[in-house]
């Protein structure tokens, strides 16, 4: 059976660990390649994955062989005090993996995670051709803040950002 026939039931989570590193850049490289996931086109190295985000909600998604085949994980936006709750998400899910929902879960369990950490806000830039990384996320729960225009430019061409974000009721 190939990997895009197994059940959704057989995607379940885990924290990230160091010994993910190789498949989640993996996976980072294939969104990047897809080219509407980032102004990024080269997976950062390990270490700079690991110095850039929190290690307190690393989740990934694996199949039923216990290959992983997505990830999410969160880095803060600001240092300063006011902006402490605020965190930027990045969630990637392996293409040969795509619409089983390991996304959904992902992000959910993201927000239970951010949520009991007493994280407020969860935002994201996404480019608008990404549809569906913005179905994902309005399902989700997120809403879309407004439209950047033309702010940066990939692979010679400039690119408007959908900045999104979800502030927590549970955050008060
Ligand atoms: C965006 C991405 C993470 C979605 O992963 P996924 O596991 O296929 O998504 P899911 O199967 O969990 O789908 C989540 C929802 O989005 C919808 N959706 C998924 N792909 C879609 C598409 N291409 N068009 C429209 N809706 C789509 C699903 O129907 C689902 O809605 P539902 O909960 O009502 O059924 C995946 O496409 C990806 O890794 N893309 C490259 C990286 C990227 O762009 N990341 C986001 C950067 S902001």
């Amino acid at each position: 059976m190939i990997r895009s026939e197994l059940p959704a039931a057989e995607v379940r989570l885990r924290p990230m660990t160091t010994g993910d590193a190789d498949r989640v850049l993996a996976i980072y490289q294939a969104g990047l390649d897809g080219g509407n996931a980032s102004f990024e086109t080269v997976a950062p190295s390990w270490v700079d994955f690991d110095a850039g985000r929190l290690p307190a909600h690393r989740l990934v998604a694996v199949d039923g062989d216990g290959t992983v085949v997505g990830w999410v994980a969160v880095s803060p936006t600001s240092s300063r005090a006011v902006y402490s709750g605020v965190v930027e998400h990045s969630v990637y899910v392996d293409p040969a993996a795509r619409g089983r929902g390991a996304a959904r879960r992902l992000l959910d369990a993201l927000i239970d995670s951010t949520d009991a950490a007493g994280i407020w806000t969860i935002q994201s830039g996404v480019f608008p051709e990404n549809a569906a990384s913005l179905a994902l996320h309005r399902r989700a729960g997120f809403r879309v803040v407004g439209t950047r225009e033309r702010v940066g430019r990939h692979q010679g061409r400039w690119r408007d950002v959908v900045l999104l974000e979800r502030r927590s009721p549970l955050v008060k």
